[in-house]
């Protein structure tokens, strides 16, 4: 969930934070991070898991467009090496500019991003701790994450080229933008079998169209069992 707008309460509660945030160092955070993550964090959490669930039982990827700071990228390698960890047939692989939005479309898009927006991520960063995790995760030899760096509307075509054995069991859809979501799904479906769910994060959101219209032009809505998470605020997914 992209959140622009903040809430006086929500602002509140930041700035609280950032008081609690300065009397502790880096490691006090790691140790407890649900003590500082807010409900939105939480709900994520919580989404991201009921729909890894969804698709422990189908062979192949776990294909995240738009990472940012690979928080639900990460979960979805720790929720791979606890509940499958030898499914060396399960790979987590994340594509984004990890320099912000790029590709936004004048007329589908809001007119209130740009594209400084998510370039506060550090791609080296993300690596060091997927390195750090293979160190404790079992069959270590084979990769589980791997991370693809550029716009989504090259990179996801040429990806493809280099992956005879894909198989996609779960595409994640959250650049919130329209031209990279329109690629990512007339590229990966053909790679999805039956059953396998494609989540959009933004879905039938109006401050964020892009996903919505992406969608409509790839698929007819009259064919597609669009479903929600109940407590989860505009994520929707679909199984193929
Ligand atoms: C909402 S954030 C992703 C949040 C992430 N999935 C999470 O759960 O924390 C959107 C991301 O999409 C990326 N993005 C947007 N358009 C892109 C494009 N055309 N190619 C690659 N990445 C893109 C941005 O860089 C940004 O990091």
């Amino acid at each position: 969930m992209t959140r622009r707008r903040l809430t006086e309460a929500e602002q509140a509660f930041l700035a609280k934070r950032t008081d609690v945030l300065g009397r502790v160092d880096a490691s006090y955070v790691a140790s407890a991070p649900f003590l500082f993550a807010d409900r939105v964090t939480v709900t994520t959490a919580l989404s991201r898991m009921e729909l890894f669930k969804k698709v422990l039982d189908i062979p192949g990827a776990i294909v995240e467009c738009g990472v940012y700071k690979a928080n639900s990228l990460m979960l979805y390698m720790h929720l791979s090496t606890i509940l499958e960890p030898y499914a060396i047939n399960r790979s987590i692989i994340g594509f984004d500019t990890f320099e912000g939005f790029t590709g936004i479309d004048a007329e589908r898009d809001p007119n209130d991003i740009n594209t400084s927006m998510f370039s506060d991520t550090d791609m080296s960063l993300i690596e060091s701790m997927i390195e750090a995790n293979d160190l404790v995760r079992p069959v270590n030899r084979i990769p589980r994450c791997e991370l693809v760096k550029g716009d989504i509307v090259k990179t996801v075509p040429e990806f493809v080229k280099t992956r005879p054995d894909l198989v996609v069991a779960m595409l994640i859809l959250d650049t919130d933008l329209y031209a990279s979501t329109k690629v990512a799904l007339e590229t990966f479906l053909p790679y999805m079998p039956k059953g396998a769910v494609v989540v959009l994060d933004e879905v039938a959101y109006r401050n964020f169209p892009g996903e919505t219209s992406a969608l409509r032009e790839v698929l007819d809505l009259n064919k597609v069992e669009l479903k929600r998470l109940p407590f989860d605020s505009c994520t929707g997914y679909f199984h193929v």
